[in-house]
């Protein structure tokens, strides 16, 4: 499955006008934000190119895969589905441990049996540089926190799924590292898609895709001063979560507390 470039034909908005962007191009190794407020149809976009969607949907977009229309396989054959998706909402219906539950993954995944255990070593030393608490192995799945949840899940996607096209929605909510989670994507080559109300990861991606009113109505590549604003609003953002963490320790705040929020 050599995939290098997924096409949006645009359709048209939730009051029924015409995209207002009528192809966007996305090719292999891009990370991507979508962003746009609540209800807008950031949503509906991830589940359009989930859907591979060919006007059948409401939106009426269309997707081609390389410059054409996807092969019927892609959809009817999850061992060749090309996209993986983590939605807004994960609870596990398993509560298998969960090194047993990746070992079942990756088995059903992997045609190559001799890299089974490589792959579960893997995925968990990945999802473990995204959380401050260490997912163990003999943890069951449904006793995860959310950023363990997360965490593992878009480990899962993008070393035992690995499929060339990840789909991600809001992963802000759970307390992951997402500096380090988007350094660690890049390191695939694959096209990333986050839906984020989260400026950080917005600024870290090399475009935004912005959605109003159901339609795709502009992309912005991230450019040198947005990408400043990016490394000060990181900046902001860990002395905010070191606050968050001192006050839920039970510490009082001091002068250098104080001034870890003036200067940043
Ligand atoms: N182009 C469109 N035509 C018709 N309906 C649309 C279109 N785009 C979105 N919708 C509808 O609008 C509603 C909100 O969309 P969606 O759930 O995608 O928003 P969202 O941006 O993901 O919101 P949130 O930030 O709350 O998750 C849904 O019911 C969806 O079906
Ligand atoms: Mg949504």
């Amino acid at each position: 499955m050599n995939i290098q470039k997924m096409t949006i034909f645009g359709g048209r908005s939730k009051s029924g006008l015409p995209e207002p962007v009528q192809r966007l191009d996305l090719n292999m190794g891009d990370v991507v934000s979508i962003v746009g407020s609540t209800g807008a149809g950031k949503t509906t976009l991830i589940n359009d190119i989930e859907l591979f969607a060919d006007a059948n949907t409401p939106t009426g977009r269309r997707l081609l895969i390389n410059g054409e229309k996807p092969p019927a396989e892609y959809r009817d054959n999850p061992a060749c589905n090309p996209i993986a998706l983590i939605t807004q909402h994960t609870t596990f219906l398993s509560d298998l441990p969960v090194g047993e539950f990746l070992t079942i993954h990756a088995n059903i995944r992997s045609k190559d049996k001799s890299q089974i255990e490589d792959l579960v070593t893997r995925t968990l030393a990945f999802a473990n540089q995204l959380t401050g608490e260490p997912v163990q192995p003999l943890i069951r799945m449904t006793e995860l926190s959310g950023g363990q949840t997360r965490a593992l899940l878009i480990a899962d996607a993008t070393i035992i799924c690995n499929t060339p096209i990840v789909l991600l929605d809001e992963v802000e909510n759970a307390g992951i590292n997402r500096n380090r989670a988007i350094e660690l994507l890049r390191q695939y080559r694959k096209i990333f898609i986050f839906v984020t109300h989260d400026p950080r990861i917005a600024l870290l991606s090399d475009y935004r895709i912005v959605v109003k009113d159901g339609s795709i109505s502009d992309v912005f590549h991230t450019d040198e001063i947005e990408r400043k604003c990016g490394e000060r609003v990181s900046v902001l953002d860990d002395a905010l979560t070191n606050l968050r963490n001192q006050l839920r320790r039970g510490e009082r705040l001091s002068q250098a507390e104080l001034e870890s929020i003036t200067c940043a």
